[in-house]
């Protein structure tokens, strides 16, 4: 199998495109360490990934350098590190932008992404592979997205820079456009299903993406050995419409 006994960190692997991942992860013969911050999350997600030993959890909170430090003191040496944490997109006009908001948004998707690289470092293989998530807001832009397209633009630059840097470690991104999660039923509530219904009728793909569609986004990167630097959208065509 192509990922036979690597072991990958899946920071947000508790639920949806993460979980998405860790499965198929497992289906290429990978071990698994799930990262998320909530303990009983972690347990459903290993439970509903039915691996046994081959999955294991650490909570923590990856806007808390600490915390970071501590993931990678407790998992030991890492093949590859995927990153999908993240929150519900802050959505504001600029002239109500809440800064704090916004720094606290930064945070969470640009500083606990460089963070959680620059602990990794020690324990990543060499030639092993870092995966970033970004998304559809760097291309569709519109009134109240200047947050969430910053911090979506910034992921390509970022895994440029560290692809360089790294080397020969390999450092990439995977660019979702909407994916079945749980993230929407915060978003829209109970009027996901008919949102997700009239964008699948839009896009050239014809439906909208579940975890498994992206997943394998983030398995070829993990085992393309001559795939650095780049980001790779996966959204059905949504950037053409
Ligand atoms: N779903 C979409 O349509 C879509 C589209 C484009 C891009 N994306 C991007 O894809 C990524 C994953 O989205 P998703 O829909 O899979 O979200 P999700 O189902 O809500 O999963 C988010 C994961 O991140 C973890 N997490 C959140 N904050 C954390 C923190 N501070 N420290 C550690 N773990 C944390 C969550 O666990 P805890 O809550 O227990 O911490 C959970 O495991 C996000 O970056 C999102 O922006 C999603």
């Amino acid at each position: 199998m192509a990922l036979d006994k690597e072991h990958v960190l899946v920071v947000g692997g508790s639920s949806g495109i993460g979980l998405g991942v860790a499965q198929a992860l497992l289906e290429q013969g990978a071990n698994v360490t799930l990262v998320g911050r909530t303990e009983q999350k972690l347990r459903a997600a290993k439970e509903r990934l039915e691996a046994g030993d081959r999955v294991s959890t650490i909570a923590a909170d990856v806007t808390d350098e600490n915390q970071v430090r501590a993931v990678f003191e407790r998992c030991g040496a890492i093949d590859h590190l995927v990153i999908t944490r993240g929150a519900v997109p802050l959505n504001a006009p600029i002239a109500a932008l809440d800064l704090d908001a916004a720094r606290s948004f930064i945070d969470l998707m640009v500083v606990s992404a460089l963070a959680l690289a620059k602990h990794a470092v020690p324990r990543l293989r060499r030639g092993g592979s870092i995966t970033f998530t970004s998304g559809i807001s760097k291309d569709k832009v519109g009134p109240g997205g200047s947050v969430v397209a910053a911090v979506a633009g910034a992921m390509g630059f970022v895994a440029r820079a560290l692809a360089v840097e790294l080397a020969p470690t390999r450092v990439n991104v995977v660019s979702p456009g909407w994916v079945e999660t749980p993230m929407w039923d915060e978003i829209a509530g109970a009027a996901k299903q008919q949102m997700w219904s009239d964008m699948g009728t839009r896009l050239p793909a014809g439906r909208v993406a579940k975890p498994a569609d992206i997943a394998k986004a983030y398995t070829f990167l993990l085992g393309s050995e001559l795939t650095t630097g780049i980001v790779l959208d996966i959204d059905g065509g949504h950037r053409l419409i």
